[in-house]
């Protein structure tokens, strides 16, 4: 029904000449991308090259970010254009260290969601709660005012995508467990089809991210709601990148 998706956020790591490496050991593996999408996030300054390297790598190449207006006076952003421009047609956006460190809030996430289905790119929409919002038992309230944000701007499109990524499980160590995770990913997908409908709840993939590696992926992904991964510091490696890839396309839901 839905095909997964797997992408490697690499955030604020690697020079330009190790995306080449990685794109070439990733490709030098067994391919799996028949059965998981597989995408890597370099930073701005690594998209041309991976790009570049796409057809060879077999792996589809995602922004980090990028800002919803279409050009103007925004010193230090990138618009979708852009992006376009260097052969790119997707972003992470709503990541929760841009929330927390870069001040993005709920309406810039929705702002920068609708700016990139209307220019038909894939969207990976982050959400997800902190640990102290987990412990107050606030989590489906965060992840609910989170979502609607964003589904008030935006009608159904195959481009959408969410990443729910507990904040607590980022780069911790600490990864949700798959009854955790299927929870929240069961009521995301409750809220999708409210807004879009059974149909459209069904056909949209919902990500977990949070310490995801190869030795935890396949309970996670075993659950029904959950559609693929978004994958940090286990990205940065090809070898444990295509591990998860691979684990996910032998996994039977
Ligand atoms: P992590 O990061 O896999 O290193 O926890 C996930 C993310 O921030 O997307």
């Amino acid at each position: 029904l839905r095909k997964p998706l797997l992408v490697g956020n690499w955030k604020m790591n690697k020079l330009i000449a190790d995306v080449q490496t990685f794109c070439t050991e990733f490709g030098r593996q067994e391919d799996v991308t028949a059965q998981v999408s597989c995408m890597i996030a370099p930073t701005y300054l690594g998209l041309q090259t991976a790009a570049k390297l796409a057809a060879q790598s077999r792996l589809g190449v995602v922004s980090q970010n990028v800002h919803h207006e279409k050009s103007g006076a925004f010193t230090g952003e990138i618009s979708i254009q852009m992006l376009a421009d260097i052969g790119v047609r997707a972003s992470i956006v709503g990541h929760s260290e841009r929330r927390q460190f870069f001040g993005e809030t709920d309406q810039s996430v929705a702002l920068k969601t609708r700016a990139l289905l209307n220019a038909n790119f894939l969207a990976i929409t982050c959400v997800g709660e902190t640990q102290a919002e987990r412990q107050s038992g606030k989590t489906f309230e965060v992840v609910s005012r989170q979502l609607s944000a964003v589904l008030n701007l935006i009608e159904y499109s195959d481009n959408f995508s969410i990443a729910y990524e507990p904040v607590w499980a980022i780069g911790t160590g600490l990864n949700a467990t798959p009854e955790q995770a299927q929870e929240v990913h069961a009521f995301i997908r409750k809220t999708l089809s409210e807004k879009f409908g059974k149909a459209g709840a069904d056909k949209t993939r919902i990500l977990y991210g949070g310490s995801v590696k190869s030795s935890n992926i396949q309970g996670l992904y075993a659950q029904p709601c959950i559609d693929g991964a978004l994958v940090g510091g286990a990205s940065l490696d090809p070898q444990e990148f295509w591990k998860i890839g691979s684990t996910i396309a032998g996994t039977k839901k």
